[in-house]
């Protein structure tokens, strides 16, 4: 019997903002025992962007999603469905999306955030696919921000140079039928996990329901980013890689159908060993980790719309994405732009 192919969702337009304040590494430097080499030798890493203060992460998201709006040529009214992929949100209660709709002037859709971390986009992406896919919904709005730089120790050397702030946004759509002849563009596949016994190794211990936030927790730092740096790394070049090359296989592609890989910009070495692994040459790799950080769940779309405004990735350019972070999840998309 034929399978029935369910229509496909696509990138309409993408966006993003990062803050005007850049701290290098000569200034980390001046705060904890580290030094530009260290930093530069083991994560890429040069500067990052840090949100100043009154800045609130749904601003940066709004601001982000306006960009993906103008880009598509939408009406923020048209938005069905806005999913906000954060751990940084502006408060607990209620949902970081609900600020976003009200900042961006959306009507009444559902809005809500989801906690994949790093991988936060990805998952979005996907989510944001089911529902166009289905017909349920006809314009997604996914957004990835976070403030980090909010829940970083600043006197921990083994965290703070490696993250910064910032959103990136993508409007999905209906793929429609295409040019004719031209390959179909849009989201060809995705594939999404999570290894809950790898929880320990990345978490904001405290201000949730186990330690609630006290004058104990704030002691302690808890409401602090804890990292197990080494298991997280080793996690990453595993999981990235059999996303990828999962994802690779359900479109039914191979690394050499790829034009451009769009990893989560963790660490340039997590970055180098995943496309070593998946054969895929230095040139179609994509990378800002030198001038933002590791962004989480924003870092993906900035990526990616950096690259589309640079004219760097064109239309029709068959992009690879993937992304790990707490949980541990992760996943990856091919998406043809
Ligand atoms: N400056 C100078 N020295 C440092 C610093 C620093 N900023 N941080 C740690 N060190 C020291 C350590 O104390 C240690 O010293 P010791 O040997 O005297 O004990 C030494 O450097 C080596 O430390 P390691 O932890 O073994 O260093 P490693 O090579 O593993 O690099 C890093 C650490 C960069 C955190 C790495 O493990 C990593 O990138 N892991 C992935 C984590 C990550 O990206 N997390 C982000 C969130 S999840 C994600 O986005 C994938």
């Amino acid at each position: 019997m034929p399978t029935l192919a369910l229509p496909r969702s696509r990138i309409l337009g993408t966006g993003h903002y990062l803050p005007s304040i850049v701290r290098t590494n000569a200034d980390l430097a001046k705060m904890v025992d580290t030094s530009d080499e260290w930093i530069t030798e083991r994560t890429g890493i040069k500067e990052r962007r840090i949100a100043p203060e009154g800045v609130v992460t749904s601003d940066m998201a709004a601001a982000a999603a306006r960009e993906a709006l103008a880009a598509a040529g939408l009406d923020a009214s048209q938005i069905d469905m806005i999913i906000v992929g954060t751990v940084t949100p502006d408060v607990p209660m209620p949902a970081t999306a609900a600020f976003v709709q009200q900042k961006i002037g959306a009507g009444h859709c559902p809005a809500f955030d989801l906690s994949a971390a790093c991988a936060g986009f990805v998952f979005g992406l996907s989510i944001a696919d089911q529902f166009i896919a289905t017909g349920q919904m006809k314009h997604v709005l996914v957004v990835g921000v976070e403030l980090l730089s909010r829940v970083t120790d600043w006197t921990d050397r083994t965290t703070c140079v490696l993250f910064g702030d910032g959103a990136g946004a993508a409007v999905l759509g209906p793929a429609g039928p295409g040019r004719d002849g031209a390959k179909p563009r849009g989201v060809l596949s995705t594939s999404i996990s999570t290894d809950g016994s790898l929880a320990p190794a990345l978490r904001i211990p405290g201000g949730g329901s186990v330690a609630p936030t006290s004058h104990a927790t704030v002691d302690q730092k808890l409401n602090f980013v804890h990292m197990k740096g080494q298991d997280v790394f080793k996690s990453a070049v595993k999981n990235l890689y059999s996303a990828s090359a999962n994802a690779l296989e359900r479109a039914g592609m191979t690394t050499a159908d790829i034009d451009w890989v769009c990893a989560h910009q963790a660490n340039k070495r997590i970055i180098d060993q995943v496309v070593s692994r998946l054969e895929v040459p230095s040139e179609k790799v994509l990378m800002n980790i030198e001038r933002v950080g590791n962004t989480s769940s924003a870092s993906i779309p900035i990526l990616l719309d950096q690259s589309l405004r640079a004219g760097k990735v064109h239309e029709g350019d068959t992009v690879l994405m993937c992304a790990l972070g707490a949980g541990i999840s992760w996943g990856s998309a091919i998406v043809r732009i």
